[in-house]
């Protein structure tokens, strides 16, 4: 049974559609993250799921419970969501456990069983011993862990983020990625991610949902989505690679013969026909070698352990050089110069579909 069910969801503010006739279900107890560019309508999906904003169109469903269509609405607080967003809006004049106990309070949870739910939720967000800490005395990722707990000690089966991590910097990033997974693990809740940041969906999530103007393009397992991408506007959202003109000269079922600059190499595809095709070549699959597709040195940028290298590829008619041709982009342990023509070898390359 799918926990959370969108149907055809549409959310129009004005003339335009911040969400645009939306299905998507979400299994019980999945790890869903919403990726996109800012204004694709992630935040809208977030609000309608939990009940601040009415849809324009279409409906929402916990199970087989109708929570919203533009006729009625299930208010918020009756739908049992947990909800943690950017902005955590704690109690600045309460301590961590007060923060933490609020929900409870607020629904008449006996007092005694409150510190044991307290306690526990403090454990797994890893703020033992902070009970009594004033908010403002802790930092931005304890800040967040506090806000984490009070939404988790509601024992939502529902949990709903919005960029939970967009404030803090990239070593506490990295270690609430790993709270998450344990909370994930650990309450067993279906859970809706939102974020920017691609190797944050890629790492926690279970499913990845690509979202561009309002739509949804692709919902598929981070492996398939970085491999498979449905289009070109998801291969440009997620990871980075190249897009290359192509030609197919054979083609089986999943894959195909593809000539790329004059040079052959075999493509994995959904099923494609003969003639023109835009191809993803992503820079792990590519190396410089002593035989392989010709190319030119454009430019190269050392970027920690590698270079990546913008190679061009031979416009046809035309001897290998630059000119307003096709890019390769390639990370290369060797240093290359800028000029320099080179061979590559192709491990891995998808014909996108449809493009
Ligand atoms: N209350 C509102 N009134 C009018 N337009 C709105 C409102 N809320 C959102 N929008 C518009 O709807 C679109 C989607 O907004 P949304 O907040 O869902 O984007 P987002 O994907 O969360 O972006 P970001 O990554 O920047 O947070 C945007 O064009 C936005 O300007
Ligand atoms: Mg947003």
């Amino acid at each position: 049974m799918s926990e959370i069910k969108v149907e055809r969801l549409t959310k129009r503010f004005n003339e335009t559609a911040a969400l645009d006739a939306v299905s998507l279900d979400f299994a019980a107890g999945s790890f869903t993250a919403l990726l996109g560019p800012s204004g694709c309508g992630k935040t809208t999906m977030l609000r309608l799921i939990a009940g601040f904003e009415a849809p324009s169109q279409g409906r929402v469903l916990f199970g087989d419970e109708l929570m919203a269509d533009p006729q009625r609405q299930v208010p918020p607080e009756a739908r049992g969501v947990g909800v943690v967003f950017q902005s955590y809006a704690l109690w600045p004049h309460m301590d961590v456990a007060e923060n933490v106990a609020y929900p409870l309070k607020a629904r008449h949870v006996k007092r005694g069983e409150i510190a044991g739910r307290v306690g526990a939720v403090l454990d797994i967000v890893g703020l033992n011993g902070f009970e009594s800490r004033r908010i403002e005395e802790l930092s931005g990722g304890q800040r967040q862990r506090v806000a984490l707990a009070r939404c988790l000690v509601a024992d939502a089966k529902i949990i709903l983020f919005d960029e939970p991590l967009a404030n803090l910097d990239m070593h506490l990033r990295s270690s609430m990625v790993d709270a998450f997974r344990d909370i994930h693990r650990r309450t067993g809740a279906t859970i809706v991610y939102v974020t920017h940041d691609q190797a944050e969906a890629l790492a926690l999530a279970d499913r990845v949902a690509i979202m561009s103007r309002g739509k949804v393009l692709q919902a598929a397992a981070p492996q398939e989505v970085y491999r498979a991408p449905a289009n070109a506007t998801v291969a440009g959202i997620v990871g980075r690679g190249s897009i290359v003109g192509g030609t197919v000269i054979d083609h089986a079922e999943e894959t195909a013969t593809v000539d790329i600059a004059g040079h052959r190499l075999v493509a994995r595809s959904a099923g494609t026909s003969a003639g023109p095709v835009k191809i993803l070549l992503r820079p792990e699959a590519l190396r410089i070698s002593p035989e392989g597709m010709p190319a030119t040195v454009l430019d190269s940028v050392y970027r920690g352990p590698v270079h990546e290298v913008r190679l061009a590829l031979p416009m046809p008619g035309r001897g290998p050089g630059p000119g307003p041709g096709q890019e390769l982009l390639i990370d290369s342990t060797e240093a290359v110069a800028v000029g320099q023509s080179v061979n590559v070898a192709v491990s891995d390359a998808w014909i996108i579909p449809g493009a």
